[in-house]
C-alpha cells in the first residue's frame, strides 16, 4: 500500500482501495508459465467419458483449446481446437471410424495429429508431410479421461495409487465440477482445515430463522465432529513434493483419539478422507475421494476425480452412487454450484466461500492468522516445486505392475488413548497423530502386499499410549 495511512482507521476504505497484483507464478496456467509447465508433466484429467458422445467435446484446459472425442473405433483423442487448414473448430467436426473430420473442408485427423485425408488436395500433396495437427496423448479409465499436455519426451506413466485398489471390492466413480475461480483456491482449501469448524457449522453459518438440517450439506459437520477445535499440524510429505494435515480430536468417551492425515501432491493432486461420521468410530479408512484440481483458465477450474465407494470409508452405507458424477456428488454439499444466489448467501458452503476470494485470490492482500499456517506452507512448498528446487521423490517415482503400488497417507483412524487427568489433552492428542504420520510414512519401506497388515499392527502397538519412539 502506497498510501500514506495511520495503522488503523475506522471508516478508513479510502486508504485501502488500491488493490495489489496476484501472484502469476502459482495461479497462472497458460503454456510457457512456471505452474502451467509443472502441471504439464503429469497426466491431467480433462473431462469424463459419459461427456464422450458422437459429437466432439469442446474442452479448454490450462487455458489452451481443445476438443475431445472418442472416435469409431473407440480410441480417445484429445486435440488442438482449431483446425490447421483454416481454423474451423473441431468441435463441428464429424467422428470417424478413425479420427475426426473438420466440418469446413472436410480434412481428417488421427488421434495423434496426423493427417490423413484432403479431400480437396491431390493424394501427393506435400501437406501430409509438413502439417501436423497439435495432438495430446490421452486415455480412459474409470470412466475419466486423461491426457498428456506436457513435452512428449518426458511423458511419465500414469501414477497408481495404493487406494485405488484397496480395500477389495473398491470401486471408483467419476464425478466432475466447475468452479468460477482459480484453481488453487480450491486447492489450497482443503490445507485450511479450520474452515470446517465454521464454514460448515449450520450454528454459526446461516441466516436465523433458516432451519440449517434442511440445508443440503450443512448437516455433515456436526456429526463428523468437525466443529471441535483439533490438534492439528501441517508436514510436508514426499521430500516437499506434498504435504498433509494431521487433525486430532478427541471422541466424547474420552478414551479414544481421531486421527485424521489428509494429504495433497503437488501440484494438484488430493486424496480426502472419510467425511461420513463412521471416520472416529472407525479403525481405520482412507480415501474416500481422489481429485485434481485442473485449470480450464486462469479464472475458472474444474474438481475431476473418483468417489470411493467401499466398506471400509463408508460401513455405514450412506453413500448415494447416483448422485455421484457431472456436476453432482452425493456429500459435501455446497460443493457444487448448483444453488441459486440467494441460497448460497443464506447458507454459503465452498463454492460461495472459494469463488467469492475473487477470481484470482490476491495474496498480497490477506492478514493470516495462525489458523492459516497450512496454506502458507501449502504455497511455499508448491513455489519451490514450480522453481524446481525440490528434487522428485522415490516415493512418486512409478510402481508398475507386478511391483508395489504408490503410497497413500491420506487416511482416518481411532486410537486406544484416554485422556490424561491434569495433562494437556491437546498436546497428548497431537503427539498421537504425529505417530500416526510416523506410522503411514515407515509403510513406505514396507511390500504393498505387506503394508496394511504393518500399519494395523503399529496402530496396535500405539494404542494406550504413544509410542516410545514420541518421546
Ligand atoms: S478449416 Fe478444417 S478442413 Fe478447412
Ligand atoms: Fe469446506
Amino acid at each position: 500500500m502506497s498510501k500514506d495511512r495511520p495503522v488503523h482507521i475506522p471508516y478508513g476504505a479510502y486508504y485501502k482501495t488500491e488493490i495489489p497484483a496476484h501472484d502469476p507464478e502459482l495461479t497462472h496456467t497458460g503454456p510457457g508459465t512456471p505452474m502451467g509447465e509443472l502441471m504439464r508433466k503429469h497426466w491431467q484429467p480433462v473431462c469424463m467419458s459419459e461427456q464422450l458422445t458422437d459429437v466432439p467435446l469442446a474442452i479448454r484446459i490450462m487455458s489452451e483449446d481443445l476438443v475431445a472425442f472418442r472416435d469409431r473405433s473407440g480410441r480417445v483423442g484429445v486435440l488442438q481446437r482449431h483446425c490447421s487448414h483454416r481454423g474451423t473448430s473441431l468441435e463441428y467436426g464429424i467422428i470417424q471410424p478413425k479420427g475426426i473430420r473438420c466440418c469446413y473442408h472436410g480434412w481428417v485427423y488421427d488421434i495423434d495429429g496426423t493427417i490423413l485425408e484432403m479431400p480437396a488436395e491431390p493424394e501427393d500433396s506435400r501437406i501430409y508431410e509438413t502439417v501436423y495437427h497439435g495432438a495430446y496423448p490421452a486415455f480412459e479409465r474409470d470412466g475419466l479421461v486423461f491426457a498428456y499436455m506436457g513435452p512428449p519426451e518426458e511423458k511419465p506413466e500414469f501414477p497408481d495409487y495404493d487406494t485405488y485398489h484397496r480395500p477389495d471390492g473398491n470401486k471408483l466413480l467419476p464425478m466432475s465440477i466447475f468452479s468460477p475461480c482459480n484453481w488453487l483456491q480450491v486447492c489450497e482449501n482443503i490445507m485450511d482445515h479450520l474452515h470446517v469448524g465454521t464454514l460448515h457449522n449450520p450454528q454459526m453459518m446461516t441466516v436465523e430463522g433458516v432451519n440449517a438440517s434442511e440445508i443440503e450439506g450443512m448437516d455433515y459437520a456436526a456429526p463428523m465432529g468437525f466443529t471441535e477445535r483439533p490438534a492439528l499440524d501441517w508436514e510436508p510429505t514426499r521430500g516437499g513434493n506434498g504435504m498433509c494435515f494431521i487433525a486430532s480430536r478427541r471422541n466424547p468417551d474420552q478414551r479414544t483419539v481421531w486421527v485424521r492425515i489428509v494429504e495433497t501432491i503437488f501440484p494438484n493432486y488430493l486424496q480426502i478422507g472419510c467425511t461420513f461420521p463412521s471416520a472416529r468410530t472407525s479403525r481405520r479408512s482412507q480415501t474416500v475421494w481422489t481429485r485434481w484440481h485442473v485449470p480450464v483458465d486462469d479464472e475458472n477450474m474444474l474438481v475431476l476425480g473418483w468417489r470411493h465407494f467401499n466398506d471400509e470409508v463408508d460401513p455405514l452405507r450412506l453413500g448415494k452412487e447416483e448422485e455421484v458424477g457431472y456436476e453432482k456428488l452425493d456429500f459435501l454439499g455446497g460443493v457444487v454450484g448448483n444453488r441459486t444466489y440467494e441460497e448460497g448467501q443464506r447458507a454459503p458452503g465452498d463454492y460461495e466461500a472459494l469463488i467469492g476470494q475473487r477470481a484470482i485470490a490476491i495474496h498480497d492482500y490477506e492478514n493470516p492468522g495462525s489458523a492459516d499456517a497450512g496454506v502458507y506452507m501449502c504455497r511455499k512448498l508448491l513455489r519451490e516445486c514450480v522453481r524446481g528446487n525440490t528434487p522428485p521423490h522415490e516415493s512418486l517415482e512409478i510402481n508398475g505392475s507386478g511391483r508395489n503400488r504408490l503410497h497413500t497417507y491420506t487416511q482416518d483412524s481411532v486410537m486406544n488413548v484416554p485422556s490424561e487427568p491434569g495433562k494437556d489433552d491437546l498436546e497428548l492428542m497431537r503427539r498421537v497423530g504425529q505417530q500416526v504420520f510416523v506410522i503411514m510414512q515407515e509403510g513406505d519401506d514396507v511390500p504393498s502386499a505387506n503394508r496394511e497388515e504393518h500399519i494395523r499392527a503399529r496402530f496396535d502397538d500405539l494404542d494406550g499410549g504413544y509410542l516410545e519412539a514420541a518421546e
